[in-house]
């Protein structure tokens, strides 16, 4: 039987005889022929054909023949000295294969995060979603509004139940280092999405501009983890004029299309209680806080189509029944279908549900399995073509080193990688396992350490104690809030 060592599986092959040998001497690729053929048409796609006498990688991209190169580095990686001969021809399912890092709740250096990148690379992932404002800290230097780096970058301690740290913690990348990230994905076929989270989750924020509020504050940079009932007033032009000034300088450093606004997790008491918001929803019309919402991620998604992007926002935002039909739509946790409406209505939506997709998670709460078996349509979906994508994530309050957030990630993160890529009907949980096995080193070899196999699927039992230990210390640090 042909075994195809690749991640993700390649959707179309065709086994031949004979073997290719890896030269001894001189480098592999001065024996592939690389053209650009431009007949073939998917933006991804490529082909690679190997002979006894040589490779042949084609595609109708650099983008594909990128990916046609990371599917030959891991033929050569686990072929002992030869690969089978095959002709690949391959293109992905989803166009949006995302990984998404926290860098609030825990910072990591632009070095660690290149290492991420390599790896989600070999993989085809093509969107580093980047998670860079919370309550917890600012991580993104803001010329206009300077005290974002020098007060919300920085919080006093972390208590995110079962993580203590004594003294302040903090980080902010500078402009160029964003810069320098943003290049470094760009050679990798990567886009970087990055996040500014509103109107909730946005302490750290108003600890520096408490007036951004609905009470005015004071505020500190929250040390706890939780949901918090300050977020930014609705009501209060200085709000906007904030955000703007804030979206200004990051589209100057992201080119992306599509920039993350958040609208999670943002509860509604101060809305309620706000005179500012309430006279705001007098004068638009707005029946009820969740509208509100609406209203408010509709400001910033037009005044980034003004400026030629578009607004990716988590799902709690359809709530108001007034989201703008361009918003793309990330289902995370939705227990109302109210993902399978927005895509039966027209609207597009990226799959990453908490409980196959969110890798920081333990193993025995989501274990490999669980992960790889994600179906990324959610029930009720009449359009499937409206599921844009899939992303894996990786939030940070209880993994405060790389070398953690490298086993949590991996392998799940590949898991998800080829839930994007791989036809539902060539996917194999145990194949996936084997080939991830003989990829490890070359995953090690840009310095991403996976998880050990025998953790990756625990017994019944042995989740149980796991799902325990991980989840009682945090009772009381999250019922504090
Ligand atoms: C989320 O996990 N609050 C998007
Ligand atoms: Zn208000």
């Amino acid at each position: 039987m042909y075994r195809c060592n690749i991640i993700p599986m390649p959707n179309q092959l065709q086994p031949q005889s004979g073997f290719f040998a890896i030269p001894r001497e001189g480098r592999l690729e001065d024996f592939v022929t690389r053209k650009i053929d431009t007949r073939i048409t998917g933006a991804e796609s490529y082909r690679l054909n190997i002979q006894p006498d040589g490779i042949t990688l084609s595609a109708g991209t650099p983008r594909g023949l990128f990916y046609g190169a990371q599917s030959l580095r891991q033929l050569a990686a686990t072929g002992l000295g030869r690969i089978p001969c095959v002709c690949i021809v391959d293109e992905p399912v989803y166009s949006y294969r995302a990984f998404m890092i926290d860098c609030v709740r825990h910072f990591f250096t632009v070095a660690e995060l290149k290492k991420m990148i390599d790896a989600a690379a070999l993989f085809k992932m093509n969107v580093f979603h980047w998670h860079l404002t919370d309550d917890q800290g600012w991580r993104i230097e803001i010329k206009k509004r300077p005290k974002l780096g020098e007060i919300s970058s920085t919080r006093a301690s972390s208590d995110f139940g079962g993580v203590h740290m004594a003294g302040p913690y903090g980080g902010c990348y500078t402009q160029e280092q964003l810069r320098e990230i943003v290049a470094y994905c760009a050679e990798r076929y990567i886009e970087v999405v990055p996040e500014l989270d509103m109107p909730g989750h946005m302490t750290a924020a108003l600890a520096a501009y408490p007036e951004l509020s609905c009470t005015g504050g004071p505020f500190q940079v929250k040390t706890k983890q939780g949901i918090f009932k300050d977020i930014l007033c609705a009501g209060k032009e200085e709000t906007f004029r904030f955000l703007f000034d804030v979206l200004e300088e990051m589209l100057a450093i992201f080119p992306s299309r599509y920039i993350h606004i958040g609208g999670d997790e943002a509860p509604k008491a101060r809305w309620k209680a706000c005179p500012d918001c309430q006279a705001r929803m007098r004068a638009e019309g707005l029946s009820n806080e969740q509208a509100l919402q609406g209203y408010f991620m509709n400001r910033v998604i037009a005044w980034l189509r003004e400026r030629g992007r578009l607004a990716i926002v988590w799902n709690e935002s359809v709530r108001g029944g007034n989201l703008d039909a361009s918003a793309v739509v990330q289902l995370w946790m939705d227990k109302n279908g109210e993902c399978a409406r927005w895509a039966n209505g027209g609207g597009r939506v990226i799959a990453s549900d908490y409980y196959h997709c969110y890798c920081d998670y333990p193993y025995a709460m989501t274990p490999l399995r669980k992960t790889y078996a994600y179906r990324p349509v959610p029930r009720g979906v009449r359009e499937a073509g409206n599921i844009w994508g899939v992303e894996a994530t990786v939030w940070t309050e209880y993994i405060t080193t790389f070398a953690r957030m490298s086993e949590m990630s991996y392998p799940r993160f590949a898991a998800v990688a080829e839930v994007g890529w791989t036809r539902e009907e060539r996917r194999n949980a145990a194949s996936f396992e084997r080939r991830f096995q003989l990829l490890t080193p070359v995953l090690a070899a840009v310095g991403v350490h996976p998880a050990a196999p025998q953790l990756w699927n625990p017994r019944p039992l042995t989740r149980l104690k796991g799902v325990a230990e991980f989840f009682l210390p945090k009772v009381p640090s999250m019922l504090s809030e």
